[in-house]
C-alpha cells in the first residue's frame, strides 16, 4: 500500500478529491523539445517504444515540467499488432502504416503468434517498472492499450482515420472472421495489461479512438462486448486497479458504454457537453475529459474559460481533468504550463455537494 494518497486513483474510485487530478492525453510528444531530442536518436518509432530507457525518460518528461497527477506509459496501441507478427511502420507526416489483415488465413497467422505476444512486449513492462520507481509517490502511472475495435480498424485498413469501408465491410459481411480477430485482440490485450499492472501500473485506459465509426446496431457487438470482456478478465486478476474507457465519438452510445462495460471511469471527447455528461452518466462512474485540444493550441482566456466550464459542471462529482483528445505538436509549452498551474490551484467548492 502507498503511504501518500494518489489523487488520480481516489478520483477513479469515485471519491470527490479536494482538487481535480489531471493529466493530458499525448502529454509526452512532439510539442516538447526534450521529447524531440530523445526521438531524434531512435532508429524508428516501434524500437523507440520498446527501448525501456528512452520510453521511461519521455514518460517522465511532462511530469517534471508540469506536475501532472498521472504519467501515462509511453508506448503505442499498435504494439499489439506488432507483437502478433504484423508489420507496423510509422512514416514521417503519414502516421502508422500496417500490413493488412483481409481473410481467415491471415487471422490464423495472428492466432499463432498469440501465446508469445505478451512476452514479445516485455520491454514495455520494464519501462513500467522504471517509471514507477522514478515517479513521486503521489503521482499515478497509467498503463494502456487500444480497444479491439480500434486496433482491428488499423489492422484491416492498414492505416487509421481515412476510410473505414474495409473494416465496416468485414464486420458486417464476414462477422465470423471478424469476431475471431476481435477475440485474438481481447486475449492479447488482457495478457498485455495484466503484465503492465503486475509491473506497477496503478490504473489502465482502453483507447477506442474509432468507436464513433460504428452505427448503433453494431456498437454493442464490436465496442461494448470486447471492452466488457477485457474489464471482466482484468478485474478478476486485479480487483483494485481502476479501468478507464475512452470511446471517442460514441455520442449517445456513451450511456450504454458507461453502464454495460463495467469500467470505473469514462473518458469523454470534446463533442460531449460537460453538463450532458454530468446528467447522463451514472453517478458511480468517474468522468474524465474533455477540453478541446485546439484550445490548448490557442491558449489565453478561451482556454481558461473552457477549462472553468468543465470544472464548474463536474465539481459535484468525482472527475479527472483531461483533454478530449491528444495534445498536438503545435501546442505551445507555455499553454500547457498555464493550464497545469490553473488546475493545481483549483479547489472544489464543497458546498455544491
Ligand atoms: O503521452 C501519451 O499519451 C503516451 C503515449 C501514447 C502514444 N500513442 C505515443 C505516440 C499513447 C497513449 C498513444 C495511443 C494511440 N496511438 C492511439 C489512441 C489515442 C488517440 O490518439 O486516439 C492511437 C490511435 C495511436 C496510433 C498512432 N500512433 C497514430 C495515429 C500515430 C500518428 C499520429 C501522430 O501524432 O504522428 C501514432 C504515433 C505516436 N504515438 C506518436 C506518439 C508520441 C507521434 C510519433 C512521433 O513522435 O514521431
Amino acid at each position: 500500500m502507498t503511504k501518500q494518497p494518489r489523487l488520480l486513483i481516489d478520483a477513479l474510485r469515485g471519491i470527490r478529491t479536494p482538487r481535480a487530478p489531471f493529466w493530458f492525453m499525448r502529454q509526452a510528444g512532439r510539442y516538447l523539445p526534450e521529447y524531440r531530442a530523445v526521438r531524434a536518436t531512435a532508429p524508428d518509432f516501434v524500437r523507440f517504444c520498446l527501448n525501456p530507457v528512452q520510453a521511461a525518460e519521455v514518460t517522465l518528461q511532462p511530469i517534471r515540467r508540469f506536475g501532472m497527477d498521472a504519467a501515462i506509459l509511453f508506448a503505442d496501441i499498435l504494439l499489439i499488432p506488432h507483437a502478433l507478427g504484423l508489420e507496423v511502420a510509422f512514416k514521417e507526416g503519414e502516421g502508422p502504416v500496417l500490413a493488412t489483415v483481409t481473410n481467415a488465413a491471415e487471422i490464423s497467422l495472428l492466432e499463432a503468434h498469440l501465446p508469445a505476444a505478451a512476452e514479445t512486449l516485455s520491454p514495455v513492462y520494464e519501462t513500467v517498472e522504471r517509471v514507477r520507481s522514478a515517479l513521486p509517490e503521489s503521482c499515478a502511472l497509467i498503463g494502456f492499450a487500444g480497444s479491439p475495435w480500434t486496433v482491428a480498424t488499423y489492422m484491416v485498413e492498414g492505416r487509421g482515420g481515412h476510410d473505414f469501408a474495409r473494416v465496416r465491410r468485414m464486420a458486417l459481411g464476414a462477422p465470423q472472421d471478424f469476431s475471431r480477430l476481435i477475440e485474438v485482440l481481447v486475449d492479447a490485450t488482457v495478457s498485455y495489461l495484466d503484465r503492465q499492472i503486475t509491473a506497477g501500473a496503478d490504473a489502465v485506459q482502453l483507447f477506442d479512438t474509432w468507436a464513433g465509426v460504428l452505427p448503433v446496431s453494431e456498437f454493442e457487438r464490436w465496442c461494448i462486448a470486447p471492452t466488457a470482456a477485457i474489464v471482466t478478465r482484468l478485474r478478476a486478476r486485479h480487483p483494485n486497479v481502476p479501468i478507464i474507457g475512452f470511446a471517442r465519438g460514441a455520442g449517445t452510445n456513451l450511456t450504454t458504454y458507461a453502464s454495460r462495460t463495467g469500467i470505473d471511469a469514462i473518458g469523454l471527447d470534446a463533442g460531449v457537453a460537460p453538463s450532458w455528461a454530468a446528467r447522463e452518466v451514472p453517478a458511480k462512474l468517474c468522468l474524465q475529459g474533455n477540453l478541446d485540444p485546439v484550445l490548448m493550441a490557442i491558449g489565453g482566456s478561451a482556454l481558461e474559460g473552457a477549462a472553468q466550464t468543465i470544472l464548474d459542471a463536474w465539481s459535484p462529482r468525482s472527475f479527472v481533468f483531461n483533454l478530449g483528445h491528444g495534445i498536438t505538436p503545435d501546442v505551445p509549452v507555455e499553454n500547457v504550463a498555464r493550464l497545469s498551474r490553473l488546475l493545481l490551484d483549483w479547489r472544489r467548492a464543497w458546498s455544491t455537494a
